[in-house]
């Protein structure tokens, strides 16, 4: 290798590049997408119109401190809006987190099959990536107690999680806080959290409250439906503002971006739809999946989690939904190679996804 090349620093080459949702199929013209979780009514007409109107403004800057989203935000979830950031998607909110708490050495602990953007910009701080063990697919506190040492400077949990659609109980979130050394930020990330219909969840806004070290992050991504434009946020204790603030760029989040964020959230009655339409079709998913006789847990998300009874044959379910013009995800990136993930799509959708999957189960032989 030519050594006067200019090289990234140690380590970055080594980082698998995130590979998102297909969104193509050769010779499909109009491929059925449930492969990236995002919402199947789309954004609210609302959200469209003020991003419409964001047009003529947009050879100006956005505000850089959000103040309008800021203010409706807070106001929504009942919290302090100060001690919000926002992000570019809450990924960005993950990035911060990680870049202004970890030097070269310093580790974050996270599950098993959890989500992959606490990973990435982790690497990309020299940080070591510790995976705690998930067994039967769902955070396990003491698991991620266990990895926990004195070069911890993070804790990442999704609830409900991705790609697995478990979740946690308050009870164990409470445990996990305890249990933490306080110096050690816990980052519960609630992507998900408007599509769960479980009383044994709750948000942990209400311990961030008067936490020192929780942030609780959310994102516009998925119940509103906003995902292309990228908005996402952290509620933080102060110390934790003082520190992003100083990194965030100043316009991170764009002018139409918050607009319609804006929008989005006002509009009681799309959210109110959209959450409808999963909570109608997440148990008909699950039912109808098994009674093909396929492995599908319950799930809090948006979308479902099937497992086959190896890798193989859930690359040649992918290749067979795919030759259907169905686009799915494999997770073997996530640890589970025997899995795919589905999001819950439109009504017709979901039907040409379980006519499709109901060809594919016919064909497989019984276990013996
Ligand atoms: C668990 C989890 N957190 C966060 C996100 C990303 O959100 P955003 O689009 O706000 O970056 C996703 C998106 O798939 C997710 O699954």
């Amino acid at each position: 290798m030519d050594t006067t090349a200019p090289a990234p620093k140690a380590g970055i080459l080594d980082i698998a590049a995130y590979v998102g949702g297909k969104s193509k199929i050769e010779g499909v013209a109009e491929p059925i997408k449930l492969s990236s979780n995002e919402n199947a009514l789309g954004c609210s007409a609302k959200a469209i119109e003020a991003f419409e109107a964001a047009k003529a403004k947009l050879f100006r800057y956005p505000d850089g401190h959000a103040n309008a989203l800021r203010e409706v935000v807070a106001a929504y979830h009942g919290l302090e809006a100060e001690r919000l950031v926002f992000g570019n998607g809450s990924d960005e909110v993950f990035a911060f987190l990680n870049q202004a708490w970890l030097e070269a050495g310093d580790n974050i602990v996270t599950g098993e099959h959890g989500f992959l953007a606490y990973r990435i910009s982790a690497l990309a701080c020299q940080a070591e990536v510790k995976l705690a063990p998930e067994p039967d697919q769902r955070v396990e506190i003491d698991a991620l107690l266990d990895l926990v040492d004195d070069r911890t400077k993070i804790v990442y949990i999704s609830n409900p999680a991705n790609p697995t659609g478990t979740w946690n109980t308050p009870e164990e979130i409470a445990e996990l806080r305890a249990r933490l050394a306080p110096h050690i930020l816990l980052v519960i990330d609630e992507a998900y959290a408007e599509f769960v219909d479980e009383p044994s969840w709750a948000s942990a806004f209400d311990m961030a409250k008067d936490a020192d070290n929780i942030i609780v992050t959310r994102t516009f991504s998925k119940i509103h439906g906003l995902a292309g434009l990228r908005v996402g946020f952290g509620y933080c204790p102060t110390p934790v503002v003082a520190a992003l603030e100083r990194i965030r760029l100043p316009f991170n989040v764009n002018l139409p971006a918050q607009a319609a964020a804006i929008a989005a959230l006002q509009d009681a009655a799309h959210i109110e739809a959209s959450r409808q339409h999963v909570l109608t079709w997440r148990p008909r998913l699950v039912q109808e999946i098994r009674a093909m006789g396929l492995d599908v847990r319950n799930s809090a998300g948006n979308f479902v989690l099937i497992h086959f009874r190896d890798g193989d044959e859930a690359a040649r379910a992918n290749e067979f939904l795919m030759s259907k013009g169905l686009i799915v995800r494999h997770v073997a990136n996530y640890g589970l190679p025997q899995a795919l993930r589905v999001t819950v799509g439109k009504d017709h959708e979901n039907r040409a996804f379980l006519d499709a999957l109901t060809e594919f189960a016919k064909g497989l032989k019984p276990e013996v």
